[in-house]
């Protein structure tokens, strides 16, 4: 069973400490590094669940209570909201953790009458690129560096709503 629900104040060390195990587990996937956001403070956390659009993912059979996944998304443009920092444990992959924080994700999009849901994936990530496909994301023509590694590229994805 996988449960999946928007972070309260009470998440902020959930939060930090599964965002830091992404950021050691894949720094492949994200534009921001590990180095950078060890030192982020309680202050910093507490300000991305206040914005809204975190949400963890809980799998009780694999790690209660401990989340085992994350996603976030934020109003980047009028009418877009881009979808961040997806995450699923080693241990909990290949079980549709990742479908059911994309869907809460989309939903809170829908929400707040967003038009499109973007995201950018790195090219050689071929598990989320598939993913995302599956849940209805096609790739846009942008392709830009990595900001964290720029040897690698990423590439746009865009969901309509
Ligand atoms: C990409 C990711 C979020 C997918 O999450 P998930 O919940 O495993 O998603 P799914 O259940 O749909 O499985 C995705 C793929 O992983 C495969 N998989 C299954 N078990 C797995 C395991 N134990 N370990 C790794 N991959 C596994 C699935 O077969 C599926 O493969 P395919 O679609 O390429 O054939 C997850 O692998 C992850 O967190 N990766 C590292 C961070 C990352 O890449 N984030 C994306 C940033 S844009």
């Amino acid at each position: 069973m996988v449960l999946v629900r928007e972070t309260v104040m009470a998440d902020w060390q959930a939060l930090r400490d599964i965002r830091l195990e992404a950021l050691r587990d894949a720094p492949y996937a994200f534009g921001s590094t590990y180095a950078d956001q060890v030192k982020l403070g309680e202050a910093h956390w507490r300000q991305r669940i206040a914005r809204g659009g975190t949400f963890l993912a809980f799998v009780p059979e694999v790690s209660a209570p401990e989340p085992v996944g994350l996603i976030g998304g934020y109003p980047e443009e009028p009418g877009v909201v881009e979808l961040v920092s997806m995450f699923v444990s080693p241990q909990a992959r290949g079980h549709g953790v990742g479908e059911a924080l994309i869907d809460a994700v989309i939903g809170w999009a829908r929400a707040r009458d967003a038009t499109s849901v973007h995201l950018w994936v790195t090219e050689t990530n071929k598990h989320a690129c598939r993913l995302y496909e599956r849940c209805g994301f096609t790739p846009t023509a942008e392709r830009q560096p990595l900001p964290s590694d720029p040897a690698l590229a990423e590439i746009g994805m865009t969901h309509p709503l």
